[in-house]
């Protein structure tokens, strides 16, 4: 019963989250009756929410719904028509355009493409995050290890994208949005171009995020995931927030395929072993 399952950082992440956003000082992201509009087109009206540091969110709706514009949003890589986003104590506002960088910097991306660039190696791939944001060479190796470690792809750093699946070219992904330990993880439709088998293994990995502390939102349009979702569901349709569920549902991932990749090559310098829940820190 979904009552006796102990809590999950994100359960306890979603208790301490309200929806009244503006006013939540615990929210890391909160959007209060925005409003987005691209020249003529709406794309959002009158969209509330808020997110608790440390959630897991699951923004759902079919295409052109809005999704992507909520998480361009939350990017500050689009500001609204109307109302308020608030992003790490930020207001998405014109005046804070300078500081966008720096709140990029806490914000990691993965898209449905992948997105890698083809003519360098996974490693090069990751290192690439690092080296653009001035992390010293030498942290860089150890930092590019741990996170391909993380993700199962240490015996593969070697490979250029082509010589990866689909479903290994998104776990480097996701490895380049983890490298600089950023405190929101948006993935835009990033089981979009999978199969479902590998689709899950991609959202098992980013319950492994999830459980390292960092708050993370994905969209999906694919019901299946949707329905075997045990967290928060956003709903969205027509640029409007239809639904905002907060799931109980037990998911069992202990025999997840990422617990077997997981294991840590004997060679890694650091071994990621699934890390203790913590309680949420404050954004
Ligand atoms: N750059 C853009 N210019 C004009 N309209 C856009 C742009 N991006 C998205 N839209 C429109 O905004 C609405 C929401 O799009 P989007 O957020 O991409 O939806 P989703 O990600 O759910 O498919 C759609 O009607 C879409 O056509
Ligand atoms: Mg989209």
């Amino acid at each position: 019963m979904a009552t006796q399952q102990p809590k999950t950082r994100s359960r306890q992440a979603a208790d301490a989250g309200g929806t009244s956003a503006a006013a939540d000082s615990r929210a890391i992201i909160s959007f209060h009756h925005v409003d987005l509009e691209y020249h003529d087109q709406k794309a959002l009206a009158d969209v509330t929410f808020s997110v608790a540091n440390g959630e897991f969110v699951c923004l759902t709706g079919p295409s052109g719904a809005g999704k992507s514009s909520i998480l361009r949003l939350v990017a500050m890589d689009a500001f609204p028509t109307k109302g308020q986003v608030i992003v790490r104590g930020m207001p998405a506002t014109r005046m804070n355009r300078g500081r966008v960088p720096e709140l990029r910097r806490e914000i990691g991306f993965v898209f449905q493409d992948f997105r890698l660039l083809e003519d360098r190696s996974v490693e090069e791939n990751v290192a690439f995050a690092q080296l653009v944001v001035g992390v010293p060479h030498q942290q860089i190796l150890q930092n590019v290890m741990r996170v391909l470690t993380q993700v199962g792809l240490f015996d593969k750093r070697h490979r250029l994208p082509r010589q990866l699946s689909g479903g290994e070219q998104q776990r480097v992904a996701i490895a380049r949005a983890m490298v600089n330990s950023p405190k929101i993880l948006l993935a835009d439709e990033p089981t979009g171009n999978l199969d479902p088998v590998t689709a899950q293994e991609i959202i098992d990995l980013l319950f492994r995020v999830n459980d390292g502390g960092t708050c993370v939102l994905f969209s999906t349009h694919d019901h299946e995931i949707v329905k075997t979702f045990g967290q928060r569901v956003l709903v969205v349709d027509g640029g409007r927030l239809l639904s905002d569920e907060r799931r109980r549902v037990p998911v069992d991932r202990t025999a997840s395929l990422v617990d077997h990749m997981y294991r840590a090559p004997a060679e890694a310098t650091s071994p990621a072993p699934r890390p203790a829940r913590r309680e949420p820190a404050h954004a």
